[in-house]
């Protein structure tokens, strides 16, 4: 069988998308011969036996999981969460869960020290409130929940870490065979228990966004916000869900829903709703305090002292509706936020790499989220912080101005000056922004054409998995050109050189770009590295030709 491009996405419903904006995922049934899916487990089980885990390189193994992830339902939703013109990561994997054996812990004990925040590879990545990355997991058998489903956390896709409370509230996404769940990237989520004598297979692939929404991209009928009616997540965090709706709608105000939804606030309640967010009080009553708040917008600057205290270390609810309040206050919290940045990156200096830059995921200080929130506002401060002498604060500034998308577009020359920057963390951050922003290309092209082809002693230092620093400054440096489609044609000598990569993910991404470039030379030569690659299954040992 093959999956025809000619068959329309099935793309996401209003509702749909509301459930993802909460929940952070969706499930999905992608329309295939029920047969492919024993094909496919079949291959796996024989590719797993015959020796180790093909990792990224499963997809080539058992190629038939194209028809999978082409299909018209999982196109459709990852052009709905991601936008249309979405990149396939080449990280992938098959995650084979053998059946528990005895001695072995209680299942709910093994379930909740399973639950985990995925890393990014081959190196860390920031960890973003955006849907700019997103996970599909695929069952090529039945999966019960004896059969050990992957769990998700519902709405844990903004936690900077997960907690015991968080672990509690793991619910399995069981299916039958063919059941896919698209994920955001940083949800919560782990294996589940494998109680029946037979293994699991689930494979997973990441998924990108290339470019910032300006429209609905799924089969939007309202562009205002409206909470789905399954909401699985334990507090009420419409303020940030609203934000996340506007923002996927293409809206340049990203606090559209918020202004339209009625909110009724008073102002001479502020002094009570300041009191309300001690940390004495019940959560639902400082969550509701946060939100009403927010209502006030700029007529509630005296809490952003409280506000601000809550950032980064209160209750994961609490710290991500303070975020989406202090873009709401908007202008007064901008110089105490850039005050809370400076703090920050002082204490990180004294660190001969900021604590929290971790080689698996980054998670950014509140107070920069808190400024992408404010929106257009906060670009000229965020940008003068560029020149910071700290680094953490570089770093945080360059993410932060990054997810502003097109707003940050007078920030694109002073970030480009971070190309060059002493620290492959700014570096990498920078490249992923410019990426982001992708206004101003030839300006920054041949900066990053530069991070493609440079060769630096210093970054040649394995980090994490046999993966340098060099290999995820390239990466990043090649999945910017593929973001930026055809504005990347500049870059296309590079990219051609780029195919021989010696890390695989920077020549996919280098094809992915060639490919978006588009040119006829571009074309041909993705053409001939793909048919060089091209695998003959049919070759055994026993016969060779
Ligand atoms: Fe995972």
């Amino acid at each position: 069988m093959s999956v025809s491009f000619n068959d329309a996405p099935v793309l996401l419903t209003d509702e749909q998308m509301r459930q993802f904006v909460v929940n952070g995922y969706v499930m999905v049934e992608p329309s295939v011969p029920d047969g492919l899916h024993e094909t496919i487990r079949r291959k796996l089980t024989t590719v797993l036996e015959a020796g180790s885990n093909p990792g990224n390189n499963v997809l080539p193994r058992v190629p038939e999981m194209r028809h999978i992830v082409n299909s018209p339902e999982v196109r459709g939703a990852l052009i709905s969460v991601l936008g249309e013109g979405y990149i396939e990561h080449p990280h992938r994997y098959c995650h084979h869960l053998t059946p528990v054996t005895q001695p072995d812990p209680e299942p709910g004990v093994k379930l909740a020290a399973n639950c985990h925040q995925d890393s990014y590879t081959p190196l860390g990545r920031p960890r973003q409130h955006y849907s700019r990355f997103a996970r599909i997991m695929y069952y090529p058998q039945d999966t019960p929940i004896e059969l050990g489903p992957t769990h998700a956390i519902p709405g844990t896709q903004f936690h900077k870490s997960l907690t015991n409370e968080d672990r509690a509230q793991a619910i399995p996404m069981p299916g039958k065979a063919g059941t896919v769940s698209l994920t955001h990237f940083d949800i919560g989520h782990a294996a589940g228990v494998n109680l029946l004598n037979k293994p699991r297979d689930m494979v997973k692939f990441i998924y990108v966004r290339a470019s910032e929404p300006t429209a609905p991209s799924w089969d939007c009928q309202s562009l205002q916000w409206r909470k789905p009616a399954a909401i699985e997540t334990p507090y009420n965090l419409e303020l940030v869900w609203s934000h996340m709706w506007d923002w996927l709608c293409g809206k340049r105000d990203r606090y559209d829903s918020f202004r339209n939804s009625g909110v009724q606030s008073t102002q001479s309640r502020l002094s009570q709703y300041i009191a309300d967010l001690g940390t004495d009080r019940d959560l639902a009553d400082r969550l509701k305090a946060i939100y009403d708040l927010a209502g006030l917008r700029s007529d509630a600057a005296e809490a952003i002292p409280a506000l601000t205290s809550i950032l980064d270390n209160d209750h994961q609810a609490a710290r991500v509706a303070a975020i989406y309040t202090l873009g709401a206050i908007g202008k007064p919290a901008i110089a105490p936020l850039i005050e809370r940045l400076k703090t920050a990156g002082h204490r990180e200096d004294a660190h001969p790499v900021p604590e929290p830059w971790n080689e698996g995921a980054i998670s950014m200080e509140d107070a920069g989220h808190a400024l992408t929130a404010i929106g257009p506002a906060a670009v000229p401060a965020l940008t003068e912080v560029l020149a910071s002498p700290s680094e953490w604060v570089r770093i945080n500034a360059s993410f932060a101005l990054g997810e502003l998308d097109s707003h940050a577009a007078s920030a694109v020359s002073r970030l480009t000056v971070l190309l060059g920057d002493d620290s492959h963390r700014v570096v990498r951050t920078t490249t992923d922004a410019l990426g982001s922003i992708r206004q101003g290309a030839p300006t920054f092209i041949p900066h990053i054409s530069r991070s493609l082809l440079e060769d630096r002693a210093d970054w040649n230092e394995e980090e994490r998995r046999g993966w340098t620093t060099q290999d995820q400054v390239r990466t990043n440096a090649a999945m910017a050109f593929t973001r930026l489609g055809k504005d990347a044609a500049g870059a296309e000598e590079i990219l051609l050189h780029a195919l021989d990569d010696p890390c695989g993910h920077v020549g996919a991404f280098a094809m992915d770009a060639l490919r978006r470039i588009d040119s006829p030379t571009a074309r041909q030569a993705v053409m001939a590295y793909l048919e060089a690659q091209r695998w003959d299954e049919s070759i055994t040992a026993d016969r060779q030709f």
